[in-house]
C-alpha cells in the first residue's frame, strides 16, 4: 500500500499489542519523517520517539511508542505540524502499522513547546474500513467546486471527527479555511482545529503527487472571501 492508498482505508486505533517495531522500522520512519517537504519553507518543527514511561495524559491508549511533537512559535505552527506528522501517519498504515493522535498527551519531560502526541505500533486487529465506513461530512458541506484531491482531504481524520475545513477551488487553486469553533460541550475546550487542518492538507498534498498535480501552499491576498465562521488559512496552487 502507498500513501494515498492509505488515506481510503485507514482507521485510527486505541488497542494496541505490546509488540515494539523493530529498530530498523523505526530508523524508516525518521528517514521518511526526515524527507517529507514541509508545508512553509521556515517551518521548524521537532519531535522525539519514546516508549509508554515517556508519556503522560488522561485516557490515553498503551502502546509500544509514542511521537512527541514540539516546536516553538511561528506562523502556523500547528498546521504545519499536522501536515508533518500525518504524512508520518499514513507511512506507517502503509507499512501495517496503526496509530491515534492525541491531543489529551502529555510527554513527562517538561517541554514548553509540545504541541502534541500521537500513539503508533501493531494494531490488535487489522485496522481497515471501506469508504462507505468513513464518518465524514459530505463534499458538498466542507467545499465549493470540483477538485478530486479534496476528497482525500474529505477523509483526513481530526480530533473529537470535528472535520473543521472548508475548500474553495479557483481555477487550478484550492482555498482552505479553518472553522473556528466546532460543536459539542467537548468542542468547547477543544483548540486544535490549525492542526487538523494540516492533516487535510498533507491529505491534498498526497493527491496531488498522486495525481501529478503541484502542491504550493502560500497565504495570498486575492483568497475568495471567507465563509462565515471560518479563517482564512492560505491557498494550495
Ligand atoms: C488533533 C487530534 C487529536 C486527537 N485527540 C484524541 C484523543 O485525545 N483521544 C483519542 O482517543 N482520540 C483522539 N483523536 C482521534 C480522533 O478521535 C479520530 O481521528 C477521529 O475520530 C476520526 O477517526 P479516524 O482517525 O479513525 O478516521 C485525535 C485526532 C486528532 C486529529
Amino acid at each position: 500500500m502507498n500513501l494515498y492508498e492509505s488515506i481510503f482505508t485507514r482507521k485510527s486505533t486505541r488497542d494496541f499489542t505490546a509488540t515494539p517495531l523493530s529498530e530498523s522500522k523505526i530508523d524508516e520512519l525518521r528517514g521518511f519523517i526526515e524527507n517529507v517537504p514541509p508545508l512553509l519553507p521556515d517551518a521548524a518543527i521537532s519531535y522525539k520517539i519514546v516508549g509508554p514511561e515517556g508519556v503522560k495524559g488522561m485516557g490515553v491508549p498503551k502502546a509500544p511508542h509514542y511521537i512527541l511533537i514540539s516546536a516553538p512559535p511561528q506562523v502556523l505552527r500547528n498546521t504545519c505540524a499536522g501536515f508533518l506528522f500525518q504524512h508520518a501517519e499514513l507511512f506507517l498504515y502503509a507499512e501495517g502499522y496503526a496509530t491515534r493522535w492525541l491531543g489529551m498527551l502529555k510527554s513527562k519531560e517538561q517541554d514548553k513547546n509540545f504541541v502534541i502526541g500521537m500513539a503508533f505500533g501493531e494494531p490488535a486487529k487489522p485496522e481497515h474500513r471501506t469508504i462507505e465506513e468513513f464518518d465524514r461530512k459530505p463534499l458538498t458541506e466542507i467545499a465549493q467546486g470540483n477538485d478530486p484531491r479534496i476528497e482525500a482531504a474529505r477523509l483526513a481524520p481530526s480530533g473529537l471527527n470535528g472535520q473543521p475545513w472548508y475548500f474553495i477551488t479557483e481555477n487550478e487553486s484550492i482555498h482552505v479555511y479553518q472553522k473556528q469553533k466546532i460543536g459539542g460541550v467537548l468542542g468547547l475546550a477543544y483548540k486544535m482545529m490549525d492542526l487538523d487542518v494540516g492533516i487535510a492538507l498533507c491529505h491534498l498534498a498526497v493527491a496531488s503527487e498522486e495525481l501529478g498535480r503541484s502542491f504550493h501552499f502560500s497565504i495570498t491576498e486575492s483568497a475568495p472571501k471567507t465563509p462565515g465562521g471560518f479563517l482564512y488559512l492560505g491557498t494550495v496552487k
